[in-house]
C-alpha cells in the first residue's frame, strides 16, 4: 500500500466519536482512577467506549480492573493479533485497549510496522463513541502522542501546589510546541471549597504566559475512599459510591458543545500513530 493509499483507507473512517487524552503532568493525581472511572459511566448510561492504557506504571487500567491480558499495541504492530484479539471487554460498552511496550515502542517502529497498527485500529469505526486515552505521567513523547493525536485534552489536577506546577509544564509545550489552544481541565482530590482555588492560580498563569489558550473546567471529584478500594478490589462495584459525584461530569462528557464528536476523530488519531516522532519532530 502506498502512503497515499493508507492515508485514502485511514480517512474513510468517519463515524463521530470523541478522543480525549487524559493527562497531567504529574503522577499519581488519579489519571488512572479518573479515566476509568469515566469510562464506567459513560457505558452505564449506554455510550460505547474504548479506553485505552498509554501507561506502563504500576496502577495502571489493567491492575485497577484485574484484567489480565497478554496482547497489546506492540502485538498489532507485529501483525501477531488483530483488534479483535487485543481488546478486553470490561462490561457492555466498555473495552480497554492496553497499550503495553506498543506506546513506549512506537517512536522506534518502522512504517510498516505502524501501518499495521493504524490498520487495526482504525477498524474502531463505528464502533465507538468515546476513545479514552490514559496517559503517563510527565511530558514525554508516550503522553504527547495521546495529547496531539486526541481532540481534547483533560488535564488532571488536584490541590497540591506541584500538581499544578506540573500541569502548567504540560500546557505550556502543548501550547508553544503543538499550538492546542484548549484544554479541558479536572479537578481531583477536593476536600474543601479552598482547594478549587488551585484552578484559579493555573488559570492565572496560563493567562498570563499562554495567553492563547483556554482552560475549560469540566468537574470537581472529591477525595473518597472508594478510589484506593477499586485499586485494591479490582472491581467497578466500589464506584458505585461516587456515581453522583460523577454525574455533572458525564453530562459535560455527553454536550457536544463541551466534548465534540468528530468525523475525523479516529481518523487524526491513526495519523497520529503513523506520523508521530516525538517532541523535536512534532506531527509532520
Ligand atoms: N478522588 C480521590 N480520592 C482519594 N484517592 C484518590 C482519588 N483519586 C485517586 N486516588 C488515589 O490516588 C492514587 C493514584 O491514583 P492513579 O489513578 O493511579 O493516579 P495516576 O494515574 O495519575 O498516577 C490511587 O491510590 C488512587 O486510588
Ligand atoms: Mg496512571
Amino acid at each position: 500500500m502506498t502512503q497515499a493509499e493508507l492515508l485514502r483507507y485511514i480517512t474513510k473512517a468517519h463515524s463521530p466519536v470523541a478522543t480525549i487524552a487524559v493527562s497531567s503532568g504529574k503522577g499519581g493525581v488519579g489519571k488512572t482512577t479518573m479515566a476509568v472511572a469515566i469510562s464506567n459511566f459513560l457505558a452505564e448510561v449506554g455510550h460505547r467506549v474504548c479506553l485505552i492504557d498509554g501507561d506502563l506504571g504500576l496502577a495502571n487500567v489493567d491492575i485497577m480492573l484485574g484484567l489480565s491480558s497478554k496482547l497489546n499495541l506492540y502485538h498489532l504492530a507485529k501483525g501477531e493479533a488483530t483488534l479483535d484479539d487485543v481488546l478486553v471487554k470490561v462490561k457492555d460498552n466498555f473495552y480497554v485497549l492496553p497499550g503495553g511496550s506498543g506506546i513506549r515502542e512506537l517512536m522506534n517502529m518502522d512504517r510498516s510496522m505502524r501501518e499495521r497498527l493504524v490498520l487495526e485500529l482504525i477498524k474502531l469505526d463505528g464502533k465507538v463513541d468515546y476513545i479514552i486515552a490514559d496517559t503517563a505521567a510527565g511530558i514525554s513523547d508516550e503522553v504527547l502522542l495521546f495529547c496531539v493525536s486526541c481532540q481534547d485534552v483533560l488535564v488532571v489536577v488536584t490541590p497540591e501546589p506541584t500538581s499544578v506546577t506540573d500541569a502548567y509544564a504540560l500546557l505550556k509545550i502543548l501550547y508553544k510546541d503543538y499550538s492546542k489552544k484548549e484544554v479541558k481541565v479536572l479537578l481531583n482530590r477536593v476536600e474543601g471549597s479552598e482547594d478549587t482555588a488551585v484552578l484559579s492560580h493555573l488559570e492565572l498563569v496560563a493567562g498570563k504566559f499562554l495567553g492563547g489558550m483556554r482552560l475549560i473546567k469540566v468537574g470537581e471529584i472529591p477525595k473518597s475512599d472508594v478510589f484506593p478500594r477499586l485499586l485494591r478490589e479490582q472491581s467497578l462495584v466500589a464506584l458505585e459510591g461516587v456515581k453522583n459525584a460523577f454525574m455533572p461530569l458525564v453530562e459535560k462528557l455527553v454536550d457536544p458543545k463541551v466534548f465534540r464528536k468528530d468525523e475525523r476523530g479516529l481518523s487524526r488519531l491513526a495519523i497520529g500513530f503513523l506520523r508521530f516522532r516525538g517532541v523535536s519532530a512534532g506531527l509532520g
